[in-house]
């Protein structure tokens, strides 16, 4: 009986490896110590919490609107009506949430390390300008949204937003976490309330600029980024007086796979509608599975490095003309492209393919 047990395990050991060969698989090593476990399970839940946390959050309200817990959904529901500002008026960060163990973990993962090349002046606000977006924006999470990689230590006294789309704010419960997270609203009200001297001191907007049009162009080694048409958030900065940062994440567009979509490509052309529709870039976040590194969504393991530049001052104008706004947004994309040279060799193996291309 034992004699066929092991004979059939072992025709099923050796189908399984050829499948595996012909299909090109690459299995993850069994042997890993538990921190390196935690650091995948960690970064597995995350991925799936981003690609389908929203529709499960819509999902689980309808579901208790239609239970027997019914009125408990509609207390949500005149709660979350009464509050639905909050995105643009300073959000509600939760120091608590944003110290949480779970996000130590996703960031040792890759991992992901903030890195600053200068001091910051507590007393005064600052309009961080991310690049590039990468798939997902690992590194402006890891770094903005959590004090995992030192935040609060590199940047005493200051605190941190994360600025994404309103929309995200109306999807039940996902936009508790997003708040208890510290991001905020994108609207212009929204930042210039963040950024307002009377109200703050040592405030942060981070910003990613290029947005969803960048993650398009988020390819292995190449720093593709949407700078050139980006003029709103100078007029922002400008009229808000707080000095413009350039931060630059290195090795977060190494994290995926994702398969080429040239321009006027039938994918990317298919990309670029379902933009234009909804705001929402749809990706195909290809990187490894939890047991095998061949498939599937879970991100690489590679390291991303977020560089905090030097500060621009900008001189407070309420009413900006096209030609001030240009000016500084000239200035600003140099001071993007000196940060993206002196830096890449520290923090890129092949800085030497690495090229900044901004368009
Ligand atoms: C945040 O977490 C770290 C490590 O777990 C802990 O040492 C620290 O006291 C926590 N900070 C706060 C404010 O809870
Ligand atoms: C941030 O993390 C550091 C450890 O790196 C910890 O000492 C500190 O208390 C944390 N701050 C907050 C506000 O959680």
């Amino acid at each position: 009986m034992l004699e066929h047990l092991s004979y059939a395990m072992e025709i099923v050991t050796k189908i399984f490896s050829q499948i595996s060969a012909l299909l090109g698989i690459q299995w993850a090593p069994m042997d890993i110590p538990m921190s390196r476990r935690l650091q995948t399970l960690a970064a597995f839940v995350w991925i799936y919490l981003i690609l389908f946390g929203e529709a499960l959050s819509i999902y689980l309200f309808i579901q208790l609107v239609y239970s027997r817990f019914w009125w408990m959904g509609i207390l949500y529901g005149v709660w979350f009506l009464n509050d639905i500002e909050i995105c643009s008026r300073g959000g509600r960060a939760s120091e608590w949430v944003r110290n949480w163990t779970w996000w130590r973990y996703l960031c040792d993962y890759f991992p992901i390390k903030l890195v600053k090349t200068v001091e910051l002046d507590p007393s005064k606000n600052y309009m961080f300008a991310c690049f590039p977006h990468g798939v997902i924006s690992l590194g402006a999470f890891g770094s903005f949204c959590t004090n995992a990689t030192g935040f609060h230590k590199l940047f005493p006294g200051m605190t941190c937003h994360l600025i994404t789309l309103g929309g995200h704010f109306l999807v039940p419960f996902f936009r508790d976490l997003a708040l208890a997270l510290g991001i905020c609203s994108s609207s212009e009200q929204s930042l210039l309330h963040l950024l307002d001297n009377k109200k703050y001191e040592g405030n942060c907007a981070c910003m990613i600029i290029g947005g969803a049009a960048e993650a398009l162009d988020a390819h292995p080694k190449e720093y593709k980024v949407i700078l050139s048409r980006r003029k709103g958030f100078i007029r922002v900065a400008m009229k808000s007086g707080a000095a413009l940062v350039p931060v630059f994440s290195f090795g977060e567009t190494d994290l995926f796979r994702p398969p080429n979509n040239p321009e006027n490509s039938l994918l990317r052309r298919f990309q670029e509608k379902v933009r234009q529709y909804t705001g929402i870039s749809p990706m195909f976040p290809m990187g490894r599975g939890l047991f095998q590194c061949s498939y599937g969504v879970l991100p690489m393991r590679a390291p991303v490095t977020t560089v905090v530049g030097a500060p621009m001052e900008v001189k407070r104008n309420l009413e900006p003309t096209n030609e001030e706004i240009n000016a500084v947004h000239a200035e600003f994309t140099e001071r993007l492209k000196t940060l993206f040279e002196t830096e890449k060799v520290k923090y890129l193996q092949y800085h030497e393919e690495a090229k900044l291309v901004i368009t």
